[in-house]
């Protein structure tokens, strides 16, 4: 499987959400990196690339977005995230790419590697040829 959603642990109560990331417990990985997505413009379109090395969790903390996900052999899926406690966890070498971002929306993107543009596959014919190779 190379990808799969799972539903976060919420600890809000009467004051609100609180969503932890905790290593061995929720977070497939340990974390390296962290960035967030926000302020798309309309019809943004993010991603479009495979990463040789980067797992990713993705959670669209506020507002909603749509993952397109493609194994490069022929597998492909949609996962719309939407809901604060809603993760997507991506395995290495999957093309990805995010679309439909609700006004406001912010994308939460956890990965087990620090950024090295090496490790990006920005080709999708490449990307297709390598997964063809494996
Ligand atoms: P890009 O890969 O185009 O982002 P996305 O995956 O959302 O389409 O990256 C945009 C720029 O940000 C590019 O110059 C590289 C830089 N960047 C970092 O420095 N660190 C990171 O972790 C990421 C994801 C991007």
């Amino acid at each position: 499987m190379h990808y799969r959603t799972y539903i976060l642990k919420n600890f809000g109560d009467e004051r609100g959400g609180l969503i932890p990331f905790e290593m061995d417990h929720n977070a497939p990985f340990e974390v390296r990196r962290a960035f967030y997505i926000f302020d798309t413009k309309p019809d943004t379109l993010r991603g479009a690339h495979a990463n040789r090395a980067s797992q990713f969790v993705m959670v669209a903390v506020a507002g909603s977005c749509t993952v397109h996900i493609d194994n490069g052999r022929g597998e492909k899926s949609s996962v719309t995230l939407d809901r604060p406690d809603l993760a997507l966890w991506l395995d290495k070498m999957i093309w990805k790419k995010m679309v439909d971002f609700s006004p406001g929306a912010i994308l939460l993107v956890l990965s087990n590697e620090k950024y090295d543009e090496t490790e990006y596959v920005r080709n999708y014919e490449e990307y297709v040829a390598i997964r063809r190779c494996e």
